[in-house]
């Protein structure tokens, strides 16, 4: 269903294409800003607390003072899905620090730019569901900061480019050997009934689904362990998957060209999947 899009920009709602910031806003100078993701089902925002959490997070790390509190932030997101005809809709956020003369350091006295739009969130494909999707290896070349959910995410970018032109749908990335996270998702493997995921740490970006995952994990009576993972335990895994908000908990399928395990999505994927699928209609 297409519906008119509407969008959020420093306190009004108006059409997608009549919304503009300013050619200094820091956003689009520095990359100076933070941003969410937050699917809604049914109307209503999936996780919402922990969404609005990790956006004070990377708000305070990056020092510019969250521009709404949780009220502001609530209104602000029931008022833009209420505006679409979507049942599902994911909501994306993003503040930065505001629009002023080009210096590095921090200006003084400006507000934040906020701004948010909502898009619908259709249900992920059953083909990518029933088959799995690939990936590659690549090197971690970004910063030492992915646990903020900055918008500087040229060094994500740049790896999902190099993963789409081999053909993949997503990267593994490894710093130092050890596994961190895709370009946009979290990483986790399956080794003998048990599922891993590197630490949270400064070296990826603590997904929501971090939290989902040890709540699907203890429901499903599967183990669970945050730990660091060479490059080799990723190859040799039963089972790859990923989870975001987008995409939940999808099976990677085949990694650099070779299949994963039995190179179909796998029983633990299935009970995960299932889960998932309880738990955001729950
Ligand atoms: N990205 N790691 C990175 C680098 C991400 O960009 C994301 C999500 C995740 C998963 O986090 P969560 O489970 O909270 O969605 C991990 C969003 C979807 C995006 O940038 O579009």
């Amino acid at each position: 269903m297409s519906a008119k899009q509407i969008v959020y920009l420093n306190g009004d709602f108006l059409p997608i294409e009549e919304a503009r910031v300013p050619v200094l806003d820091r956003g689009f100078i520095f990359g100076d800003g933070v941003y969410e993701v937050v699917p809604v089902y049914g109307g209503r925002p999936f996780r919402w607390a922990q969404h609005l959490a990790r956006l004070e997070r990377s708000l305070a790390k990056v020092g510019i003072a969250n521009p709404l509190d949780t009220a502001g932030w609530t209104t602000l997101v029931d008022m833009l899905v209420a505006r679409h005809p979507w049942p599902d809709q994911f909501v994306y956020m993003q503040v930065t620090r505001g629009v002023a003369r080009r210096d590095h350091a921090f200006p003084k006295g400006v507000a934040p730019t906020v701004f948010a739009m909502t898009s619908e969130f259709p249900p992920v494909a059953p083909a990518l569901l029933a088959s799995g999707v690939s990936a590659i290896s690549l090197p971690d070349e970004r910063w030492l900061h992915c646990d903020i959910k900055s918008t500087s995410l040229l060094g994500n970018v740049m790896a999902r480019q190099k993963a789409v032109e081999a053909g993949a749908a997503e990267c593994v990335m490894f710093r130092d050997g050890f596994l961190t996270e895709g370009s946009a998702s979290n990483i986790w493997v399956v080794r003998k009934g048990t599922v891993f995921g590197p630490p949270r740490d400064n070296l990826v970006l603590e997904g929501i689904r971090y939290g989902l995952m040890a709540e699907l994990c203890e429901r499903a009576g599967l183990p669970m362990e945050l730990r660091r993972i060479v490059h080799a335990e990723v190859l040799a895994a039963d089972e790859l998957l990923l989870t975001s908000a987008t995409k939940e908990v999808l099976a990677i399928t085949e990694l650099d060209g070779k299949p994963v395990g039995s190179g179909k999505p796998g029983p633990i994927w299935n009970r995960l999947h299932e889960a998932y699928q309880q738990a955001r209609t729950a």
